[in-house]
């Protein structure tokens, strides 16, 4: 099994101070002199672990670690310990980090193979921990270095091969285990390679990730499951059949053309339910003639993170299988200025008929998802239907850039998500749908306007959507905040961070 970059992934057995790697790596939760495995780890190196510790004052936390040389104590050449904090608070998702961690010890000192000691929690979190360990190698050492021309960033990783230890005795799992253990790791990595190609669409420039490249990525992907994955892309010509007048006004004032993506996964056997997953496509958002500031149009061509996010699920979930047929969904275009812009005062026509006032061309977003949930209404008619939308700075404002906003009517469905979200360590909060709040949507001249008020900028978004979503089971995922971040952890460097991709990918296998 191999990770993206060529790491190999394995299961190791026997003793695990035994084995003949480049480094050994292991997890200390809070005080390493009450760790049993640090203490073993310690006493077969004479004691210098413990000198390190105190030296560094390494208590166990998370973010520390500790390394040293085994200068032939042991056959590993060096030993990482990564504090895991408190293990009572250690969920299974906190995994990924520790390996992210490890991997990148790893290359810094120009190692090839480790083998790390997976923390013991109980054989039932086991698989859980395998698979998120194994994102944690792929996640852990992406780099977005296209662009970046200096020596020491073409420079390979060191990193080759990277085996886990299951059970720190050293037994041979059972045959079962090991189909699972085995199982874990295709999904992690699986999982982990669909995130980074989400984060490679985000990062890239809009300047080539245009309409037609996210639609020509749709395409490779159902060209890669032929016969399971299949796409159809719609122009402006055959949009304007349909009657998406809030969609192409959006597109109005580029000169990219925009495309409208539908790809469908179909199970081999009779669907249990059909659900999709549609995900906000503006390239790049300007805010058009309601312009943006320079500043906070800077990070703009990140605007398309939740089409990025459905589309690159919809690889993981073709090559997972899947019980369910599952349908992504992205209107594709850029908000610009020009002579062909769709402007303030402007009324569109949405393709559910429902007519627009618009007070803010920025509120763009909503635009495009409305035509997007009617096609998917219309045409779909899927048992559940999700949005990701990077949609709102007031979902940020609300929540901070690390949680996604979720709004929903649908009590068992928003809960099913939710949990599926909590499993799989994404940050995601419920926010209400107001129903009060639908008065500042009220246009005199049309059937409502496109934005309200500043305060609850969120909630009235949602509900401007909850309109073209009528009865569909639906829920609607603000990933404004988590979708990019300034901010870094070991599993997640600066820029896109495919926010989303693993809570759809398990929903759409899972559930
Ligand atoms: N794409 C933006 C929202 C956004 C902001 C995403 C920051 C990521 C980071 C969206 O199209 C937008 O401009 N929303 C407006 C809505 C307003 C005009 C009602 C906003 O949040 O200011
Ligand atoms: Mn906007
Ligand atoms: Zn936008």
């Amino acid at each position: 099994m191999e990770a993206k970059g060529g790491i190999e992934l394995t299961l190791l057995h026997g003793a695990p101070l035994e084995a003949h790697v480049d480094l050994f790596a292991f997890t200390t939760f809070g005080d390493p002199s009450k760790d049993s495995i640090f203490k073993s780890v310690d006493s077969a190196l004479g004691g210098v672990l413990a000198d390190v510790a105190k030296s560094e004052s390494f208590d166990g936390k998370t973010g520390q670690s500790i390394a040293v040389h085994t200068h032939g104590r042991i056959p590993a050449k060096r030993v990482l310990v990564v504090g895991g904090g408190s293990k009572n608070e250690f969920t299974n998702p906190h995994i990924r980090d520790v390996v992210a961690t490890v991997a990148q010890a790893a290359n810094k000192a120009g190692a090839a193979s480790i083998g790390f000691l997976l923390p013991s929690f109980g054989a039932n979190r086991e698989p859980m921990l395998v698979q998120y360990a194994a994102e944690g190698v792929s996640l852990g050492t992406y780099k977005f270095g296209r662009y970046l021309t200096g020596e020491d960033h073409k420079r390979p990783m060191s990193l080759k091969s990277f085996g886990m230890f299951t059970d720190s005795k050293g037994k041979k799992p059972t045959a079962a285990q090991a189909r699972a253990f085995t199982a874990a790791i295709t999904r992690g990595s699986c999982v982990a390679q669909a995130v980074n190609h989400a984060r490679d669409l985000i990062n890239e420039p809009a300047a080539v990730i245009t309409p037609s490249a996210l639609a020509a990525d749709a395409q490779a992907i159902a060209k890669k499951h032929k016969g399971a994955v299949s796409v159809t892309i719609l122009d402006a010509k055959k949009c304007e059949e349909l009657g998406m007048g809030m969609f192409l006004a959006v597109g109005k004032g580029s000169d990219q053309e925009p495309r409208f993506l539908h790809m469908t996964y179909k199970p081999a056997k009779k669907p249990k339910k059909k659900i999709c997953f549609i995900g906000k496509g503006i390239t790049f958002d300007s805010g058009g003639y309601s312009l943006k500031p320079s500043q906070a149009m800077e990070d703009m061509k990140v605007d398309m993170s939740g089409a990025a996010a459905v589309i690159s699920a919809m690889d993981a979930i073709a090559t997972l299988g899947s019980p369910n047929e599952i349908h992504a969904v992205a209107a594709c275009c850029e908000n610009l200025v020009s002579g062909r812009a769709y402007k303030l005062g402007d009324v569109l026509t949405s393709m559910d008929g429902t007519t627009v006032e618009i007070n803010n061309t920025d509120a763009e977003g909503r635009l495009t998802l409305g035509d997007a949930i009617t096609y998917a209404r219309t045409k779909i008619e899927p048992d559940e239907l999700f949005d990701f939308a990077t949609l709102t700075g007031a979902c940020i404002v609300a929540l901070g850039p690390y949680t996604a906003g979720v709004m929903s009517d649908h009590e068992s469905l928003v809960r099913g998500w939710l949990s599926v979200a909590e499993r799989t360590g994404e940050d995601m909060w419920r926010l209400p749908l107001t129903a009060r709040l639908r008065e500042q949507l009220k246009s005199p001249i049309a059937d409502m306007r496109n934005t309200g008020d500043r305060y609850g900028g969120a909630l009235t978004a949602g509900l401007f959507l909850k309109t073209f979503a009528k009865d569909t089971p639906w829920v609607h995922v603000d990933i404004a905040g988590p979708a990019s971040l300034t901010t870094t952890r070991p599993s997640q460097p600066k820029g896109g961070t495919g926010f989303a991709v693993a809570t759809i990918v398990e929903y759409a296998t899972k559930a």
